[in-house]
């Protein structure tokens, strides 16, 4: 039976990938830094820093699902999987990469991304490319905010963005680890259409039952916001700089790629919208 290690398998996407995977009875292994965080998997303890933890969990290992955080040690990180992938004669790589990934990005993810794919490339390993746009649950991290102010601010200039849904990501990536077909392609990944934040704050009015609007910022407005977060540096750099792609409509374009992959549509805002409605809500309305 083939052996599928998982990376990044604590991740919003990995995790699933995880339960996919365990859905249609694949042989499933978790590289994780803590065991204690997964059960149900058979997991294999290491990090991506420590090379000797990497050659162990991929003993007997057909396929790998490549993720590691987004952050300065990435490139690194997963260049030392691919590598020590090659050295173990591992068959296939499903890297889960990003829309607008180019080694010569000014936008730090973009530019890591693009480098680990070049190097994937270089590597001999039969490989497949998974570029995602913009997650909806990207949405979670004002979720609070909107909860206590019923709005949802956003330097969009009222462009759509091909949203997806991070269970759409893990689908895919599960049939492109186990069905043939699919090494040497890379897939750009959306939502079934662009939505703009005016109607993502609609779909969030009618989940919560209370009224979020929407609040357009130009950038300057929105600079000191993604500034002033406590965020990395780097990572306020990429957000001011994803909001400007947005801005010249490059998160526009949809896909077909999900549905073909996966043989159903491509989850949208609304359902999403109602899945996570709860953390759009003030605590003290949440139904008890
Ligand atoms: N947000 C978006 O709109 C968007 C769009 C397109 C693409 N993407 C891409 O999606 C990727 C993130 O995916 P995700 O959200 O599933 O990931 P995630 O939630 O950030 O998870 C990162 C994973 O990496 C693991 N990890 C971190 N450092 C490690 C180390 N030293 N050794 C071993 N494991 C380590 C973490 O494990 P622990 O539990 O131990 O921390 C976790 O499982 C990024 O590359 C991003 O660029 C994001």
């Amino acid at each position: 039976m083939t052996r599928i290690l998982v990376t990044g398998a604590t991740g919003a996407v990995g995790a699933r990938v995880v339960r996919e995977l365990q859905a249609r009875q694949a042989d499933v292994r978790a590289f994780v830094r803590d065991p204690g965080k997964m059960s149900g998997v058979e997991t294999a303890a290491g990090d991506f820093d420590d090379p000797a933890s990497l050659r162990r969990a991929l003993d007997g290992v057909d396929r790998v699902y490549l993720c590691a955080a987004d952050g300065p040690r990435k490139v690194a990180h997963e260049t030392a999987v691919i590598d020590a992938a090659a050295a173990a004669g591992v068959e296939r790589i499903v890297k889960l990469s990003a829309m607008h990934a180019d080694p010569d990005s000014a936008l730090p993810p973009f530019r890591w991304h693009g480098t680990i794919e070049e190097h994937l490339r270089g590597s001999g390993v039969p490989a497949v490319i998974l570029r995602p746009a913009y997650f909806m649950t990207n949405l979670l991290m004002v979720a609070g905010g909107i909860a206590h102010t019923g709005v949802l601010p956003a330097p969009t200039a009222g462009r759509g963005v091909a949203m997806i849904d991070v269970r759409d990501v893990a689908a895919v990536a599960a049939v492109t680890l186990l069905d043939e077909g699919h090494p040497g392609h890379a897939y750009e990944l959306t939502g079934p259409t662009p939505v703009t934040f005016a109607q993502v704050a609609a779909a969030l009015s009618a989940a919560t039952g209370r009224t979020v609007t929407s609040l357009d910022l130009t950038a300057e407005q929105a600079r000191p916001r993604f500034a002033g977060a406590g965020l990395p540096d780097w990572l306020a750099a990429h957000l001011a700089g994803v909001f400007a792609l947005i801005r010249d409509g490059g998160f526009e374009r949809t896909t077909g790629h999900v549905p073909a992959i996966t043989g159903r549509p491509a989850r949208d805002i609304t359902g999403f919208a109602g899945d996570f409605a709860a953390a759009f809500t003030p605590p003290a309305e949440v139904a008890v």
